[in-house]
């Protein structure tokens, strides 16, 4: 399918879909969310995926909701219309790891859409940034609650109540994100970060990443509940027992999403 607001390219088993507003760096619109969810929902379905990344410009990753589109909307326009809901759900329910390769400016909505990513790598000009505050309102796709268990409430209040920005040594420091790179490098870094995950077994990509995600949803108890059963259940798989053999016959693994 052809969008107007992304450039999707899919290579190697890894999709690429780069968010494409140039003109609004990025701001996340109706359109441009809708897009997305779609593009995600169609990389998942998609055989020849088996990793995705999401980035934008060297610029902006996302300077935010579109404050535009969203000036003039009345409190029972955004909550009778659920504004943002459907979109959002469509990337969470995405089971294929996600990638968020951050240059620039992720702002407001764009730092909530890094976050809701599995994992951030970001260019050394990277800003990080929840300033709706100064809109006259607060994060609406997770930032109150995503940024808090990155960062600690300390970070995060002052984040939220200042609206300032963390630049990407801050923000690696902080947790928020897993990697910093020369600008220039991220594309190649998040491209070979990717395919390392391609060479895993799939079951096993998706059995970590629900497991991992399990920890932010439930309390602890529950999250090592689940994360046993899900190892206990890894063990019915080709896969388990090619990967422990190849370990101790020396040799690469050779997966077969068994
Ligand atoms: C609509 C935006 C935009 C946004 C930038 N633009 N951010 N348009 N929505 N969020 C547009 C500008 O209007 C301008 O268009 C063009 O992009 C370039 O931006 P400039 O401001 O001229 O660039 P610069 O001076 O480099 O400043 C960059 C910036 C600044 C610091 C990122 O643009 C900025 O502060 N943007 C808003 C950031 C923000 O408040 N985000 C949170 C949004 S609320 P023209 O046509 O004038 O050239 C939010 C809520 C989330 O995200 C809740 C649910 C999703």
């Amino acid at each position: 399918m052809a969008y107007e607001t992304l450039i999707v390219d899919v290579d190697d088993y890894v999709a690429v879909i780069r968010l494409n507003r140039p003109d609004a760096l990025n701001a996340l619109n109706s359109q441009l969310l809708g897009e997305l969810a779609d593009a995600l929902s169609a990389a998942d379905a998609n055989e020849k995926v088996r990793c995705i990344i999401v980035t934008g410009s060297e610029k902006a990753f996302a300077a935010g909701a579109d404050i535009k589109e969203m000036s003039e909307k009345s409190f029972v326009d955004v909550f009778a219309g659920d504004l943002f809901t459907a979109e959002t759900d469509a990337i969470l329910r995405v089971r294929k790891p996600i990638i968020a390769a951050v240059a620039g400016y992720a702002l407001g909505g764009g730092c909530e859409l890094a976050m809701m990513c599995d994992f951030i790598i970001c260019a050394d000009n990277a800003k990080f940034g929840q300033p709706e505050i100064n809109l006259g309102v607060v994060a609406g796709i997770g930032g109150t609650q995503r940024l808090t268990r990155f960062v600690g409430k300390s970070k995060a209040m002052d984040m939220h109540l200042t609206g300032r920005f963390m630049d990407a040594a801050e923000a690696e420091r902080s947790g928020l994100v897993s990697r910093v790179v020369p600008a220039k490098k991220l594309m190649d870094e998040a491209m070979s970060v990717a395919r390392k995950i391609t060479e895993k077994s799939a079951l096993t990509v998706m059995a970590v990443k629900e497991s991992v995600n399990r920890s932010y949803e439930t309390p602890l108890r529950e999250g090592l509940l689940f994360e046993r059963r899900m190892f206990h259940a890894l063990f019915a798989t080709e896969d388990q027992k090619e990967g422990m053999a190849a370990f101790l016959e020396k040799r690469e693994a050779q997966f077969r999403d068994r």
